[in-house]
């Protein structure tokens, strides 16, 4: 879209992709897959468990079992103290493993330092790992053949395609490479399949001159944990730009006197490139979209439906 500013020029006005309104999208299409399912007797069920009183993991936490409760997913949660010891956790996820109704079992992360966050996603039987994070789910989304991709990177790539920006073919560069984050975003793209095919550039904070990789990205993809990182001049005109970083900074002007911002220095960008995600708003309300869908495909591997 273009808009004329006050000087008579014309400045370019991304399209903002918006991640309420398609993860809203998608939860409609699961409810009546949820609700078949339901009547077939295989109601979904997610068990979500939460250890101490990290506030933002607590919201999480509520968000995921609100989702549920409106979608007609069965829930189990399970709010642990921080002094929970690790043999006690393991436990518990060895009982959700064997329990019928539970399709899906998330621990929320961090856990507390005593806790070893490996030795409990490892725990997890790779059937009900709707997070994706097991080793064995991470290689069968390596090699193309995957059962639960991780929920926020497969976010990223349903934003691009309910939004038409196919990245096959494309220049996708990413920032960042964690392993829930950057590394997946970039293995689920390069695949030889439909709504990847693309051609992936990582960084990180050994990149020698980021800006000159960012620029040449028709996709980039920023998930470093940096508050405004991304600048107008690290941009090509007219690319699309995911924003997955979420990150607080103090704003006097406002009531917690703090805001909210991503990786990416929205409004400079956004006159630049031909789409952008907001945050909030753009990737952040997919992440829990895409978990309620792998609850329901593990779901379908219950009664049967897939097999994979
Ligand atoms: N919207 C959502 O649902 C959602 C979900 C998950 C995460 N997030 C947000 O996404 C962001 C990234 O999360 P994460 O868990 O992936 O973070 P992380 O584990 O801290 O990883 C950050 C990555 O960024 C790289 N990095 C950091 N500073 C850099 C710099 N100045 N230049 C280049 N690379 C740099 C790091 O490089 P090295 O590997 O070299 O250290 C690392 O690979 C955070 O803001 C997080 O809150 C959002």
């Amino acid at each position: 879209m273009d808009i004329s500013d006050s000087n008579g020029g014309v400045t370019l006005v991304a399209q903002i992709i918006d991640g309420k309104a398609i993860s809203a999208q998608i939860r409609e299409e699961l409810k009546s897959e949820i609700k078949r399912l339901t009547d077939k007797g295989v109601k979904p069920g997610l068990a979500v468990v939460l250890v101490g009183e990290n506030p933002a993991s607590q919201v999480y936490v509520g968000s995921k079992e609100k989702s549920c409760l409106e979608l007609g997913i069965y829930s189990e949660c399970y709010r642990l103290p921080e002094n929970t010891p690790e043999t006690e956790l393991l436990a518990l996820v060895d009982t959700l493993n064997h329990k019928k109704e539970v399709d899906g079992i998330l621990v929320q992360l961090p856990l507390p330092k005593h806790i070893n966050e490996e030795k409990v996603l490892m725990k997890i039987d790779p059937d009900k790992d709707v997070d994706g994070f097991h080793p064995i789910n991470v290689g069968r989304m390596c090699i193309g053949n995957s059962r639960f991709l991780p929920c926020t990177p497969w976010g990223v790539q349903e934003l691009l395609m309910r939004t038409g920006n196919d990245p096959s073919g494309k220049h996708v560069v990413v920032l960042g490479r964690s392993n829930i984050v950057g590394k997946p975003v970039a293995n689920i793209l390069i695949q030889k399949a439909k709504g990847a095919n693309a051609t992936v550039t990582i960084c990180h904070s050994a990149t020698k001159d980021i800006a000159s990789i960012t620029k040449q990205a028709d996709i980039l993809v920023a998930a470093i944990g940096q508050p405004e990182f991304v600048k107008a001049n690290m941009v090509k005109d007219g690319a699309v730009v995911i924003d997955v970083g979420v990150n607080r900074i103090p704003d006097a002007t406002t009531k917690s006197g703090t805001r909210l911002v991503g990786d990416v220095a929205f409004k400079e960008v956004s006159e630049k490139a031909k789409a952008i995600t907001p945050v909030p708003g753009g990737v952040g309300p997919m992440t829990i979209a895409m978990l309620m869908k792998n609850t329901v495909k593990s779901a379908q591997m219950r009664a049967g439906e897939i097999k994979i």
